[in-house]
């Protein structure tokens, strides 16, 4: 593999958590195509519906067809020396934007005030994006000096091989707690198990429908009942598209007291019938898997996002219907190793006590 020259370029912006449904709100209106709007949207609904719908048996052969275009592209375009520069004039040097997120949360408690929880989603190592880019985001997000770290899926995609390398690169984070991960559909589709066991051999544990519970003191409470409501709680769901999501599982036995975010690699789970039935408090999801779209069009958005719910879960903040979700954008690609008005993001989330700063 040629040496890759990376001259990292973050980009921070720093937003307060109430002002993002605003600011993306603002950013997805266009008044000057509103009339084309409703037949953009059906014809993105109609092209995620044929080829993402999970409740249909049609997904199954386009997963498969999807697969073995991306593969033949993989190997005829990774045999090329001059793969990574293309990427790369395609899609820039390792450019991520940091985006910096001030987000109150109730009941955390006043020494957790600060705690810095950076996401880091979608990485996506393959053919495209080489293990020297992840390596100098890692960096990157060490400099940030996190307290926790959170992955929220799809390391990989096109091949198993791509695995044991991209959990060494996770291996070199340093927050100060800890790092842990749920699976996305890519990383079951490249070996779930194989996955799980690189992460756990890395020191990140996996969060998929359990908990871990951070104590007022910053140190970790591992046992699946916190008995005390002091403290944060980090929580997951297995992938909506390739896994079990259990409420339960996940958020079951937590004082009700206790501030929870909740790792969801699919930002679907926040309209799940079942999921929103057991009633659980969730103060934020963090999510990954729309890629911010990927590839959007100016003033008409973006032609194709693996949702049912269309471009309401492509990026940033949005509010469900019965909790907010942040969705960050992702690192990687798939499909397609484009990205355009869709930067590659990490999130740093900032935690203060809800009431200090209103
Ligand atoms: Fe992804």
């Amino acid at each position: 593999m040629p040496h890759l020259k990376i001259s990292s370029h973050s980009v921070q912006r720093t937003v307060h958590a109430n002002e993002l449904h605003e600011a993306h709100q603002a950013a997805l209106d266009s008044p000057d195509f509103e009339s084309l709007r409703p037949m953009f949207d059906w014809l993105s609904n109609r092209m995620t519906e044929r080829r993402f719908r999970s409740e249909t048996g049609t997904v199954k052969k386009s997963r498969k067809f999807k697969l073995a275009v991306s593969r033949a592209m993989a190997q005829a375009v990774v045999n090329s020396p001059s793969a990574e520069r293309a990427y790369q004039r395609v899609n820039g040097p390792a450019r991520v934007h940091f985006t910096r997120i001030i987000l109150p949360v109730a009941g955390l408690p006043p020494s957790l005030d600060g705690l810095r929880v950076a996401q880091i989603t979608d990485v996506h190592h393959g053919p495209w994006l080489p293990a020297e880019y992840i390596a100098a985001i890692m960096a990157q997000v060490n400099a940030t000096k996190p307290d926790l770290v959170l992955l929220t899926g799809d390391y990989v995609i096109n091949s198993p091989r791509y695995i044991d390398p991209v959990a060494r690169a996770f291996a070199t984070l340093r927050p100060s707690i800890g790092v842990f991960a749920v699976l996305g559909n890519h990383d079951w589709w490249e070996g779930a198990g194989r996955m799980r066991a690189a992460l756990e051999s890395a020191g990140i544990p996996m969060v998929d429908n359990r908990h871990v519970v951070v104590s007022p003191e910053r140190s970790l409470i591992t046992s699946r009942r916190a008995d005390s409501p002091l403290g944060l709680a980090v929580a997951g769901v297995g992938d909506y598209w390739e896994d079990r999501v259990s409420a339960d599982d996940a958020l079951g036995g937590l004082p009700d007291a206790m501030p929870r975010l909740l790792l969801s690699h699919n930002p679907d789970v926040a309209e799940d019938a079942a999921f929103l039935s057991a009633g659980h408090r969730v103060d934020l999801m963090i999510s990954g898997h729309t890629h911010g779209g990927q590839v959007r069009i100016p003033r008409l958005g973006t032609p194709v996002i693996p949702s049912l719910y269309g471009g309401k879960y492509a990026s940033g903040w949005v509010d469900g219907p019965a909790f907010p979700v942040y969705i960050n954008n992702g690192i990687g690609t798939s499909g397609v190793p484009l990205r355009y008005k869709a930067p590659a993001e990490v999130t740093i989330f900032d935690l203060t006590p809800a009431g200090l700063i209103l």
